[in-house]
């Protein structure tokens, strides 16, 4: 578990392999969900997957039609996803600040997005993808919902402990989440054991706790209308997506779908309508 100047103190982040066997998603279910989300909402076909990770949804999307950037952060990530998920372009970017040609469409998923901390990350996130989309372009992600902590506290404060082996090795992890309430943040902190004889490894991350009032406010101040901003079905609710389902309407559950569209300038006509789905 040492580090070096490549890694970001994030084991799972540092591992994509890894990362990909604790996180399983041998359906593609997020990557048919973007699919599917991008049909319905009638995209065209140039892709950035934002915060791509191991690059799997960037590639399903390759493989069906478009034409995709994957970018991340994590330059372990970038070279996983290069080797064992080909077809898309990757690219190291920050999601706070990028330039990376012309899309279509924005995705953003499994909560890349709350890695915005503060306003000013989001105005620069949100700055960059209106630069980013082409007239009528869609920005879809997918996150936790800040507004599920407002009054629950199950998944707060209490340690929780998972095991599992990998390469021969057992990890063990211990995780607390907590809340920030003056930063706004999720913040959670995991202890790392390993069989290895490797000491324990303490690493800390940090997700914005996003209201759905608060984010709309952001996407019209940016040129987007919101869409769809809902709570399930999704690829990582429970239950999940499938296929036929179509966006709800609620914003309670702990997860949070966006689908926004930024505002066509008078004048410029855009092709992008809602669709049926796989119409
Ligand atoms: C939870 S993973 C999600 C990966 C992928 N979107 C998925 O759904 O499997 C979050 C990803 O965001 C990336 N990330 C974190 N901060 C970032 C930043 N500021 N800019 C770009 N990527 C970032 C991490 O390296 C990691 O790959």
């Amino acid at each position: 578990m040492s580090g070096d100047r490549r890694r970001s103190g994030n084991l799972l982040t540092d591992s994509p392999e890894l990362y990909e066997a604790r996180f399983p998603d041998p359906e593609r279910l997020a990557g048919r969900w973007a699919e599917d989300t991008l049909r319905r909402y009638g995209a065209g076909p140039r892709v950035l997957d934002i915060g791509c990770g191991t690059g799997r949804d960037a590639a399903y999307l390759h493989r069906a039609g478009r034409a995709v950037i994957g970018a991340d952060l994590s330059p372990a990530m970038l070279d996983y996803a290069r080797e064992r998920h080909p077809g898309p372009e990757y690219r190291r970017a920050d999601l706070r600040g990028f330039a990376l040609g012309t899309f279509d469409a924005v995705v953003c998923l499994d909560s890349a997005l709350l890695y915005c901390h503060g306003n000013d990350d989001l105005d620069g996130f949100l700055g960059s993808c209106r630069r980013a989309l082409a007239p009528g372009g869609l920005l879809m992600a997918e996150m936790r919902n800040g507004a599920y902590f407002l009054g629950r506290t199950d998944l707060l404060d209490t340690p929780a402990d998972d095991a599992f082996t990998w390469r021969g090795t057992g990890y063990r992890s211990t995780t607390t989440l907590r809340v920030d309430r003056t930063a706004q943040l999720l913040r959670r902190t995991r202890v790392w054991t390993s069989d290895d004889g490797s000491p324990p490894v303490e690493q800390r991350s940090a997700w914005r706790l996003l209201l759905p009032q608060e984010l709309r406010h952001f996407l019209t101040a940016h040129g987007f209308t919101v869409l769809a901003l809902y709570d399930g079905p999704g690829p990582r609710t429970d239950p999940p997506w499938r296929d036929g389902d179509t966006p709800g309407v609620t914003a309670d559950a702990d997860r949070l779908h966006l689908i926004a569209r930024l505002d066509t300038p008078q004048g410029v006509s855009a092709h992008h309508q809602p669709r049926t789905p796989h119409a």
